[in-house]
Order: C-alpha cells, then structure tokens, then sequence
C-alpha cells in the first residue's frame, strides 16, 4: 500500500500478478498519449502487453527486472520498474516510472520510487535513469528521491516541436 498526499492509499502488486493484460494496454497507451517527454507515444494493444508480461515474469524470476502497479480500485494508475540487461552490465538497473494523467502532481511518484527501491533483488547494484532535461518535475522527483545526475548527452532529445533538449542520466545516491 502506498499513499499520495492527501493521505488516499493505493494498493500496489508486481506486475506479474496482474492478467487483465486488457488494462495494462489502456494504461501504457493513455500515459504515452500524455506524457511528451517519454521516448515512445505509440498505443499498445492487450496481446502485446501479454507478451511483454510473459517475457517480464521470465526475468522477474532470474531477479533481473521488478514492475509494481498501483491500483485505484481496478485501474492502474501508476507503475515503476526495474530493469537490468544482464551480462557484464547485469549491476547496473535501470528504474522507470509512469503516472496517468490525471493522477500526477499528488505525491503518487514519488511514493512509487521509494516503494519500488525497496523490491531491490540481490542482482540490482547501481539504479540509474535516463530523463529528458525539459522534464523538470521528473528531475525535481528523482532528485528528491536520492538521485544525482551523473552524465548529460547535449541535444539527444527531439521534441515534437523540432527543438532538441538534453538526455540526462542520473544514479541513486548511496
Ligand atoms: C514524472 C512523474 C513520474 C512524477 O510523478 P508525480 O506524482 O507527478 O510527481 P509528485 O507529485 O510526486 O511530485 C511532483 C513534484 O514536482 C514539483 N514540480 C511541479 N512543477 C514543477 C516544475 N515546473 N519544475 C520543478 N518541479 C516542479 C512539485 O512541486 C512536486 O515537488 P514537491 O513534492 O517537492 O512539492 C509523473 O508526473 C509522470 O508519470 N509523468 C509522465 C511520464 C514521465 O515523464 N515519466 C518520467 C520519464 S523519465
């Protein structure tokens, strides 16, 4: 259970135990739809979310990736994940997190992150992030939550408008 500001609790499962994959479409799709700063806008259907699932439940049980959901009532309004590529690289993790519109700037992101670092695996060394330098309340966010930039790629990013802003990486402070 997490809870925003105004004290509204929220119940949150992993991912994996959630198969209304008819749901998990409306919600990726609608925050993409949403969100111009994430690097992907387009709609997803259910049987692509299904597929993405049964793949994601075969690395949640190697402890390579994480995905919780948060929950108002049936609709999921908040996700947050871990992902780690494996290999050489299989410390490094990276989080991502994602609100429906409608559910931001109540405290619910910042009570996703800090949840969702607590479902750490053994294999999760270093959490790092990736964010556009034009989205201020995800930096402001992630800042809050433990979170130093560590490396910036100068014009990475092209906005739907034609200007270009900087792809910003930044590491949980320990
Ligand atoms: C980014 C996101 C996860 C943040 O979650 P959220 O629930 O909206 O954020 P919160 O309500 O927890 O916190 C917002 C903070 O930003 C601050 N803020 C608002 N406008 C701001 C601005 N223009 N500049 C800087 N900070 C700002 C708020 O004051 C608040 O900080 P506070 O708690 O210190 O007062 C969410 O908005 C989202 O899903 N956005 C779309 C997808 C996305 O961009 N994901 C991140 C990709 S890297």
């Amino acid at each position: 259970m997490i809870t925003d500001k105004s004290g509204k609790e929220y119940t949150v499962i992993p991912l994996s135990e959630f198969d209304d994959f008819g749901e998990v479409a409306r919600f990726v799709s609608s925050v993409r739809a949403t969100s111009p700063h994430l690097l992907r806008a387009n709609p997803v259907t259910a049987n692509e979310e299904k597929k993405f699932i049964d793949d994601y439940r075969k690395s949640a049980e190697k402890g390579e990736s994480v995905i919780i959901i948060a929950l108002d009532g049936n609709r999921i309004v908040a996700w947050a994940s871990l992902d780690s590529k494996g290999g050489r690289m299989r410390h490094v993790t990276t989080l991502g997190v994602m609100l429906e519109d409608s559910y931001r700037g109540k405290g619910l992101g910042q009570a996703i992150i800090r949840e969702i670092l607590k479902h750490r695996t053994p294999l999760m060394g270093k959490i790092k992030l990736s964010v556009a330098s034009d989205n201020k309340v995800a930096i402001h966010v992630y800042t809050k939550t433990g979170f130093k930039e560590v490396a910036r790629f100068k014009d990475w990013v092209r906005n739907d408008d034609g200007t270009y802003c900087d792809d910003v990486v930044m590491e949980l402070e320990e």
